[in-house]
């Protein structure tokens, strides 16, 4: 039996702590240090890729690279196949409570030794506070390895129930055949740790792209799955440019006929095209892929008119702007019955004060709710869409600029519009723009419905009430229009083993990455029946 486990509780970095030295330290060092030159990693040796060196800059102040690293080839894809599969089955027989313990030691060195480290590093180079690195890096990354290896022994123990005499029936879990794709995007260390580390504690084989955008958290996150004695040669590391690059390397691993599952984390378009490839490739794989993944969101805050008005506004705030609204559970549309917006002391009143506090600036000086978005085109997809929400008849009631001269700084944004389906109300920004709708107080049904209909992404939503019986009838309109659904509190913060994380429709795969069942997806099970 595994020990049991815990979330990892969170520092708060309080002014004279310990832990907000430590980090400052880890930040002073990285930044001295910076740019690291980040090598891929095949058949358990760090390979110096040759050619033109992309950066993944600083995005709080762009001019500086945290890192650099070189183009990924479909040549050393190939290759990065072979040296995955070569290491599978080695990698397979070991028992199980020996791989979970890797994972377990791994989740130790995120929450000790290298706390300080991941978190400034998911700080410089992905643009986070320190809170927002610290529930990221250090406890959600943490948790994923430790239930993880929890959920795994779980699933394991799921075993037939019905034998006669002489005959013993069994289920063995083995991994998938061939290889584990896995695909990370930037926007959380952890994810990125979940999507190699969830196959893996299953014993699967892996090639991992990082997203260019995180590639150091991502190399830092997998030197210290080697620390912790993960086989050197299980996880093939392949950074590489966005662009045709990327194409190429994608196409490589995508027609390979022992691709077995592809594990992803990324945009709608992006994950719809590589599962069309898939598609185009199916008469060449051995077995039908496993593709779990989850892309956008477009997530909802519902206020009835029983709400506290003042809880609402914290969960609209948090929602939207914490990490810059880059959370895939992000809010990015709010409907507020009209009799709780106009007037003193009413939803609007609070909402704009709130919003005027907020400040914006460099990760490293520890006092900003917001920091900067990822990238420059990051940063003009955000004031676009105020554009669009202007000449779609939209009111700027907050922000709606930003500068991009050091840092790609967007003001938190807040749009009021009239139409339901205007673009801010139904396009995935992944930025701090929240558009307003207000509803007739009596249209309380009706707004559920208009939410529903108009729910492409189904990831997050909430709603705010103290009334029962709304709450009820709101939870069975809106059942599908969000994969984790929060009843008085904010859409964002899903923290594993507790509130299994994925949602529906163009959303993704909806497989709950935090649960016992997201394991299922990595398994290959096999039923004996043994008569004796
Ligand atoms: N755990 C993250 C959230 O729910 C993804 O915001």
């Amino acid at each position: 039996k595994l020990p049991t486990v815990k979330n990892e509780p969170n520092f708060n970095y309080a002014p004279g702590s310990p832990e907000r030295a430590a980090l400052k330290k880890a930040l002073a060092e990285l930044e001295a240090a910076a740019p690291f030159e980040v090598p891929a990693f095949v058949g358990g040796k760090e390979v110096k890729v040759s050619g033109e060196r992309t950066e993944q800059p600083m995005p709080h102040n762009h001019k500086k690279a945290l890192c650099t690293f070189g183009t990924s080839t479909p040549e050393l894809a190939s290759q990065a196949i072979e040296a995955a599969l070569a290491a599978q089955p080695e990698w397979e027989a070991m028992p199980f409570n020996d791989r979970a313990a890797i994972f377990l030691r791994a989740a130790d060195l995120i929450s000790g030794k290298y706390r300080a480290k991941i978190c400034a590093a998911t700080m410089l180079g992905q643009g986070k506070n320190v809170w927002q690195a610290e529930i990221d890096a250090a406890a959600e990354l943490a948790d994923f390895f430790r239930f993880g290896a929890a959920q795994v022994e779980q699933l394991y123990a799921m075993q037939p129930t019905e034998n006669s005499p002489g005959v013993w029936n069994r289920t063995e879990y083995r991994p998938l055949e061939g290889f584990v794709f896995a695909v990370t995007p930037f926007n959380f260390t952890a994810i990125g740790g979940n999507l190699v580390g969830a196959p893996a504690l299953t014993g699967n084989v892996l090639v991992w792209k990082p997203s260019p955008m995180a590639t150091y958290s991502s190399w830092l996150v997998f030197q210290i799955l080697l620390e912790a004695g993960l086989p050197k040669n299980v996880i093939q590391f392949l950074p590489c440019p966005n662009g045709d690059a990327t194409i190429s390397l994608v196409d490589r691993v995508l027609s390979h006929r022992m691709f077995a599952g592809l594990h992803f984390t990324g945009s709608t378009h992006v994950f719809r095209h590589l599962w069309q490839k898939i598609g185009n490739n199916i008469n060449n794989y051995l077995s039908y892929p496993r593709i779990v993944g989850e892309t956008g969101g477009k997530n909802f805050q519902l206020v009835h008119p029983s709400a506290n008005v003042r809880a609402a506004v914290t969960g609209a705030i948090r929602g939207a702007f914490e990490y810059q609204g880059q959370k895939c559970s992000a809010l990015s549309r709010l409907y507020v019955p009209k009799g709780l917006w106009e007037g003193e002391g009413k939803f609007k009143e609070i909402l704009l004060s709130e919003v005027a506090k907020i400040t914006l600036g460099p990760v490293t000086e520890f006092e900003h709710f917001m920091g900067p978005v990822i990238s420059q085109a990051s940063f003009d997809k955000c004031l676009s869409y105020v554009e669009k929400a202007k000449q779609a008849g939209g009111e700027v009631l907050a922000g709606g600029k930003g500068d991009a001269s050091s840092g790609y700084y967007v003001e938190p944004t807040i749009i009021l519009t009239k139409d339901p389906r205007s673009p801010t109300m139904v396009d995935e920004i992944f930025g701090p723009v929240l558009t307003v709708y207000i509803y007739e107080d009596d249209q309380f049904e009706e707004t559920c419905k208009l939410i529903d209909q108009t729910t492409t992404y189904a990831l997050t939503g909430c709603i705010f009430s103290d009334d029962r019986a709304a709450t009820v009838k709101a939870g069975a309109l809106l059942r599908h229009a969000a994969g984790n659904y929060y009843i008085n509190d904010k859409s964002t913060g899903a923290v594993v083993g507790a509130q299994p994380f994925g949602g529906a429709r163009g959303s993704g795969t909806n497989d709950k990455a935090g649960s016992m069942t997201f394991f299922t997806r990595w398994c290959q099970p096999r039923s004996v029946k043994e008569s004796f």
